[in-house]
């Protein structure tokens, strides 16, 4: 089947990849030549694990190509992936859809087969109603059904998430759109992954209800981690206690700076747009909302307690390990690092940072803190060590030398990835996230 995906992007990309291997002809398509230019010559545009292969493969089968022309690359496709990026809107928190619409009258205008067009970008409950007049108004003679079907991949593991998703949501309105879409992952079908028809606004709505759900869990226990700091509990014993309970699940309780990234602040806030436009509030994803902003900056006081207070830290070092949102990936979108640097610039205490992928993208949203070529560099004359993201890279540092580089044996782990005894028998004080 030709699919043909607008949006080369994250989502649109490292889709577009994955059905182009499951032996799909696919076309990606974007409007930016510059990016084209470089896919086509096997740069990619952003870093994900085994994406680069899984470009190069499928183009040498000829399976997978780029253009910037959207009326040739629609040509002959039976799904038409929207996969454009709906950002936050400035001022109320909307998802803008200007792109997405954007794309929906072009769609229209240059149809020249029946087709189904899919919205994968993360769109408001009733996006895909607009998409459908809006197409419908170019006067297309061609059969379209527009269909929904939301994206769950995490960065840095977006491959495995498309290739093993836990389920496939579709809304459809009718049989047209199922059968095409039944077609589409066929290849998944086979793989027995489940595959959820619903109608079009569920589908829409399930995926904001996803991420509103686990940025709850996740503000839920950091929370709790600031509760087991102050009665003197373990929050990765509370956190392994309660996920133990099936109806809870051990997942999405890891204790950490706040989250960050491209989807759970923008999904939030637009969630509770929708919510207020219907009125019907979730009170629940506002408090979680407000929660996650103001921790970013606790964590920040949280490092200034550490270097003895606010008129001890002022002129104190620290390195920062980490910067990305999470680890790999090199987005810096949201990412606690900028709060929590932020803040310590605030008060008077200078950053040396390193982060495995993530420098380029810092260094403009960082303007004060010096980047370092490696952890240890970073580390040399600090007054502590603190631990922002939990690359793999951080997990086994040599403590030995960190202690010998470093002005005071001070190791403040925002991610939890160190055990206490074995830190504090290295000879350092160790300050961790709700374990006392
Ligand atoms: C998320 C969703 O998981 C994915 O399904 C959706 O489609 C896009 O948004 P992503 O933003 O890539 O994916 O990262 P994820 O691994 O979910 O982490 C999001 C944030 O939550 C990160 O800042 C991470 O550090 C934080 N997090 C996650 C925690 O602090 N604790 C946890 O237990 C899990």
């Amino acid at each position: 089947m030709k699919i043909a995906m607008v949006g080369s992007g994250y989502v649109g990309l490292v889709s577009g990849a994955c059905f182009a291997d499951f032996g799909h002809d696919v076309v990606c398509i974007d409007k930016h030549p510059a990016k084209i230019e470089k896919l086509q010559a096997g740069i990619m545009p952003i870093y994900e694990p085994g994406l680069e292969a899984l470009v190069e493969g499928n183009v040498k089968a000829g399976r997978l190509s780029f253009t910037t022309d959207l009326g040739e690359g629609i040509k002959g496709a039976k799904a038409i992936f929207i996969a454009v990026g709906t950002p936050s809107r400035r001022g109320d928190g909307h998802a803008d859809l200007s792109f997405v619409h954007a794309v929906a009258r072009e769609v229209g205008q240059c149809l020249a087969n029946d087709a189904v067009v899919v919205t994968k970008s993360t769109v408001p409950v009733g996006t895909g109603d607009e998409v459908e007049r809006i197409i419908a108004a170019s006067g297309t003679a061609h059969r379209f059904a527009v269909v929904s079907n939301p994206e769950f991949l995490r960065e840095g593991a977006a491959i495995g998430d498309f290739k093993r998703p836990d389920r496939i949501v579709i809304g459809a309105e009718d049989e047209f759109g199922r059968e095409v879409m039944r077609e589409v992952y066929r290849p998944l079908f086979l793989n027995e992954s489940p595959i959820l028809f619903v109608n079009r606004r569920s589908s829409e709505l399930i995926k904001y209800a996803a991420n509103a759900f686990l940025a709850t869990k996740i503000t839920f226990i950091n929370e709790m981690a600031d509760l087991c700091e102050r009665v003197g509990a373990d929050v990765q014993d509370v956190a392994r206690g309660i996920g133990m309970d099936k109806r809870i699940g051990g997942k999405f309780l890891h204790a950490g700076p706040g989250y960050g990234g491209s989807c759970f602040p923008k999904d939030t806030l637009a969630l509770l747009k929708t919510a207020e436009d219907f009125e019907s509030p979730v009170r629940i994803v506002e408090a979680v909302v407000k929660a996650n902003d103001s921790r970013k900056r606790a964590m920040g006081r949280k490092v200034v307690e550490a270097l003895g207070g606010a008129d001890a830290a002022r002129g104190k070092k620290i390195a920062m390990l980490g910067l990305t949102f999470k680890p790999n990936t090199d987005d810096m979108r949201d990412s606690p690092a900028i709060a929590i640097a932020q803040t310590l610039a605030d008060a008077g205490v200078a950053v040396a940072a390193y982060d495995p992928e993530g420098m380029e993208q810092a260094r403009p949203l960082m303007p004060g803190v010096t980047m370092c070529d490696s952890p240890y560099a970073a580390i040399e004359g600090a007054d502590a060590v603190v631990i922002v993201t939990e690359w793999d890279a951080f997990r086994a540092l040599d403590l030995d030398r960190v202690k010998a580089l470093a002005r005071v044996p001070m190791l403040v782990d925002l991610r939890n990835i160190y055990k206490p005894d074995q830190v504090c028998a290295a000879g350092f004080e160790y300050v961790s996230v709700g374990r006392g």
